[in-house]
């Protein structure tokens, strides 16, 4: 039997939309339907690349042929988009970060409960087939107990990224752009969300945070360190430690292999590469676990249930309220 097509919109035509149109049109049983913009000519530009229809946001969620929504706008209007698909009964993909707090993050939880909707945060990296093996290979044992892990995710943002991640009020800032990423993946690897030992950072002019570490630790024990920053090149390099062996993994948002050592006390008894392929778009592995779901029937998806969502956004907020970095609108609601 054919599989359901789940059919796709998009909010927000700026930069990330095109690499999840793209990644849509590569998913068999996938169809991106419409785009919806707050101008006309922009979701029109998006539209005729794409073959597909513009829209404006709320004739978008009228569309009996869309299914499921994909949300593309800054930070800050994440939870009102989301909730405005959601009032209409439409599944809904948010992108990282789910919400700017874990307040909006329980609001869409609920919302998604009364209506029966898929919900789903877009934090791409968690589907890749490498970070499903790098999962398997730590909860198999293969370096033993991990006690240590570091995370340094860093770069140079490029100039049409910096107007969005310098202004706070469109929640900007490292943490809820880049600092997600190994909090989350840490806790994807980890299989536990852990609590906030210590953060700080350095600040921009505009007042966000433009680099930050954080010192974490988790139930099991493991204790872990993440630098991050989108305005200093950090080589990108996740690792943990174990006391059987510690894993190596450079790139790991964009390579598919790591480095396992073995050891037996301090000597070094062997290497091994683990070698897994991602695809070119790595966005199509996220378009597909939400299509699978919602063919299935399911509210949400065990590689990132939204309770989990939930629990790493009160990460986040204790992560920001210790550097300190609030936004004003957040003290206005
Ligand atoms: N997964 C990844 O690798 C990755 C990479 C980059 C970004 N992202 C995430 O994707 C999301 C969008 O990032 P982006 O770089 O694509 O952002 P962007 O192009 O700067 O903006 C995306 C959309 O947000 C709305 N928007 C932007 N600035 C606004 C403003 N000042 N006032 C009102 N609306 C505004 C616009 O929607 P309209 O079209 O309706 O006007 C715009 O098209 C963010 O959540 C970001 O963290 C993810």
């Amino acid at each position: 039997m054919a599989e359901q097509t789940v059919r796709w919109g998009i909010i927000g035509a700026g930069i990330i939309a095109h690499k999840m149109a793209d990644a849509i049109r590569l998913e068999e049983g996938c169809e991106l339907v419409a785009v919806a913009s707050r101008t006309a000519e922009k979701a029109e530009a998006f539209a005729r690349e794409y073959d597909i229809a513009a829209e404006t946001y709320p004739s978008l969620v009228e569309r009996a042929d869309v299914d499921v929504i994909y949300i593309a706008t800054t930070h800050n209007f994440h939870a009102d988009n989301a909730a405005f698909c959601l009032e209409h009964g439409k599944h809904v993909v948010v992108e990282k970060p789910f919400t700017v707090n874990a307040t909006e993050a329980r609001r869409l939880q609920e919302m998604a409960e009364a209506k029966g909707c898929f919900l789903m945060e877009a934090i791409w990296t968690r589907f890749l087939p490498s970070m499903i093996k790098l999962r398997e290979t730590l909860q198999n044992g293969t370096v033993g107990e991990v006690k240590v892990a570091t995370v340094n995710f860093g770069g140079v943002a490029p100039e049409h990224y910096r107007g969005r991640l310098l202004d706070p009020a469109l929640a900007g800032g490292v943490t809820l752009d880049m600092g997600i990423y190994p909090v989350s993946m840490l806790c994807y690897a980890l299989g536990e969300v852990p609590s906030v030992n210590g953060a700080s950072c350095r600040f921009s002019d505009t007042g966000v945070d433009e680099v930050a570490s954080y010192q974490l630790s988790f139930p099991s024990g493991c204790l872990a360190t993440v630098n991050t920053s989108f305005n200093l090149l950090m080589p990108h390099l996740a690792s943990f430690y174990g006391d059987r062996g510690y894993i190596e993994y450079p790139h790991f948002q964009n390579l598919g292999d790591f480095t396992v050592k073995h050891l037996e006390g301090a000597e070094l008894t062997g290497e091994e590469t683990i070698h897994t392929e991602n695809a070119e778009n790595g966005f199509v592995y996220q378009a597909r676990e939400a299509a699978r779901c919602i063919r299935e029937g399911l509210r949400e998806s065990p590689v990132i249930p939204v309770e989990e969502t939930v629990r790493i956004m009160d990460v986040l907020d204790e992560i920001r309220r210790q550097l300190p970095l609030r936004y004003d609108f957040e003290s206005a609601k």
